[in-house]
């Protein structure tokens, strides 16, 4: 994947959003995040949007390779919940995504994801259950906590402030595009044993919750092209009142 601008001359944001996705692939772990595009990055979260501008975030920037490979070590495993809901999202061919315009191919997860009942432990046969492949394909992982403590003003549940860690992620995402730079979410870090056992290997106080974390690089090879879908604009805009439609 190359750079696609510099921070002083970005692409157009269109063709970033574009071009921006998931990358599952390996990253070198070998090549460090220059110190202009780890800055160019923060920077981006630094100025994202957030209610109330509460700027309810802080990022812990990982790249010592010893804190890298203890996270490793850490067991992510797969719950029952998340193979059922996830199965919930596959469609089984290219057609059956496209009709559906959302969700993802069955044929990019395990073969015991791809069944709804499978066990918990037969879905961890993938890597073991541990963090460990992930990390040791990655420079640099970042992770974004916030204060359980705080919410946005008469925010129910802090709606408003998830949605800001949201735009948190969109402005690192986009950017780290425009760089080169690979990156994949990984929710397993926001799952309840992973996070005490990131507690403990970060430091993290008990009053911040991480938000997300996210594994960046430069990748190695050109990353799997995967059929991504979305739907079309008619299928999800409306103008002047919503109207119900026929989904299938
Ligand atoms: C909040 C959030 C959580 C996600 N968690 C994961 C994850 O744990 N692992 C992963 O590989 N991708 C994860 N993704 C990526 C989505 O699967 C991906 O964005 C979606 O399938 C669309 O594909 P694209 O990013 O290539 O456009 C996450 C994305 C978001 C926004």
């Amino acid at each position: 994947m190359t750079a696609l601008g510099t921070p002083d001359q970005p692409m157009w944001t269109s063709d970033v959003i574009r071009l921006r996705h998931s990358d599952r692939s390996p990253f070198d772990p070998q090549r460090p995040l220059a110190e202009a595009h780890l800055r160019a990055i923060l920077e981006a979260a630094r100025w994202a949007p957030t209610a109330h501008n509460m700027q309810n975030f802080e990022i812990i920037v990982v790249d010592d390779s010893s804190v890298l490979a203890a996270i490793g070590r850490v067991h992510g495993g797969t719950s029952e919940e998340f193979i059922r809901e996830n199965y919930a999202q596959l469609s089984f061919s290219e057609e059956e995504l496209i009709r559906k315009g959302t969700g993802l191919l069955a044929t990019m997860f395990p073969l015991s994801w791809q069944d709804p009942n499978a066990a918990s432990e037969l879905a961890t046969d993938f890597d073991h259950g541990f963090l460990d492949a992930t990390m040791r394909s990655c420079p640099v992982v970042m992770v974004v906590v916030f204060d359980t403590r705080k919410r946005a003003p008469a925010s129910e549940r802090d709606f408003l402030g998830a949605m800001s860690l949201g735009c948190v992620m969109q402005n690192i995402w986009l950017t780290a595009t425009t760089l080169g730079i690979g990156m994949q979410i990984m929710s397993v870090f926001s799952s309840a044993h992973v996070e005490e056992e990131l507690r403990k290997i970060l430091s993290i106080p008990s009053h911040l919750s991480i938000a997300f974390a996210c594994r960046l690089g430069y990748p190695l090879e050109e990353p799997d092209r995967y059929l991504r879908v979305r739907r079309d604009i008619d299928r999800f805009a409306y103008r002047n009142a919503y109207a119900p439609r026929d989904e299938q």
